[in-house]
């Protein structure tokens, strides 16, 4: 291995500097191959893994879970109905009882403090498996699936992110651009851009990095010769569901859809998705959505979403080799 990242924790993506991450997505595409063929080496037996899980999770459970399970590791699920954590016992509590009995700790909830404290309580490498801020294993995953379906370096490739700019996603994303030193693109309503202190900072470092950010309120001039379209829900889990109306409002004229996608003026430009995803009417949510709203498709179309474009499950795919690679890193 050339970089040690043994006992770091990845809490956000500034966590890891670019070589860090470029270390990452070499070893999990390495992880990715040795799966396909056959040939993996277990290198988390004997390691004990916690997930917290405060918000619902399908993917992120599941690729920590065949992750570990992988590479000769156990895990233990734990969410807020069924322990003592929140109700009965305080996370700093809590923190020091998991630390003393796991290897490292996976945690998905709320507020970033949060997770910042399991790590400073734990004493063990903490992964922040997404809270209303971040989520960066999900972006080391788009940056390995970026790199895989672009076929050229991350330096030379652009993204759009269009909608809900200022919570978890839009931040990792712009962060993890920046970081890799990309053309970052952001279309979003003013009222929904990512916060200006992490803007000042991305500028800062995009001038190390090379990347370009723009961030505008027109998402027909943004994506014009993007590589990536890439977008989110409108409420994100936690938010109430009294936003929607509002939410729907503000980000309509931002939906994906084969108008955006051909303003992009590229042919081959990619749709992506960290999903779940409201394309169709096949959800609760969705259901009710289209009888209070009346749209029975919202951030992406259904057209959009299932055309040779998309490629949303590769990388949900990637979530599982990404992760594994930063199991790997951190424990192996
Ligand atoms: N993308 C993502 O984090 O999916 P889950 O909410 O299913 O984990
Ligand atoms: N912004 C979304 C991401 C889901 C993976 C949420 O927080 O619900």
């Amino acid at each position: 291995m050339a970089f040690n990242l043994h006992g770091r924790s990845l809490l956000n993506m500034q966590d890891f500097v670019p070589r860090d991450i470029r270390f990452l997505l070499d070893l999990s595409a390495e992880l990715k191959r040795a799966k396909y063929a056959g040939t993996e080496v277990p290198r988390l037996s004997g390691k004990n893994i916690a997930l917290i899980f405060e918000k619902t999770s399908t993917r992120t459970r599941c690729a920590f879970e065949v992750a570990v399970h992988d590479q000769g590791g156990h895990v233990t699920y734990i969410d807020s109905s069924s322990s003592q954590l929140g109700r009965k016992e305080s996370l700093k509590d809590t923190a020091r009882v998991l630390g003393r009995l796991y290897d490292g700790i996976e945690y998905r909830g709320f507020h970033q403090s949060t997770v910042e404290d399991l790590a400073q309580y734990s004493h063990v490498p903490v992964w922040n498996g997404l809270t209303d801020e971040f989520h960066p294993t999900q972006i080391l995953a788009d940056l390995l699936t970026m790199e895989e379906f672009a076929e050229k370096p991350l330096h030379e490739l652009s993204f759009c992110y269009v909608g809900d700019a200022r919570f978890n996603m839009g931040n990792s994303l712009l962060i993890g651009g920046v970081q890799m030193g990309m053309d970052v693109r952001i279309a979003a309503p003013r009222a929904l851009w990512p916060d200006d202190m992490l803007v000042a900072q991305m500028r800062t470092l995009a001038e190390q990095t090379g990347a370009v950010i723009t961030i505008t309120d027109d998402p027909l001039a943004a994506v014009k010769g993007v590589d990536f379209i890439y977008t989110d829900v409108w409420v994100s889990m936690g938010e109430s569901m009294d936003v929607w109306g509002e939410r729907i409002k503000l980000l309509k004229p931002y939906q994906v859809n084969t108008a955006l996608m051909k303003a992009t003026e590229k042919p081959r430009t990619r749709f992506m998705h960290c999903l779940p995803a409201y394309h169709n009417l096949e959800t609760e949510t969705g259901r009710e959505i289209q009888e209070r709203f009346g749209m029975s498709e919202l951030e992406v179309t259904d057209e959009v979403f299932e055309s040779d474009a998309s490629i949303v499950f590769s990388q949900a795919e990637n979530r599982m080799h990404t992760i594994k690679a930063v199991l790997v890193a951190t424990l192996g």
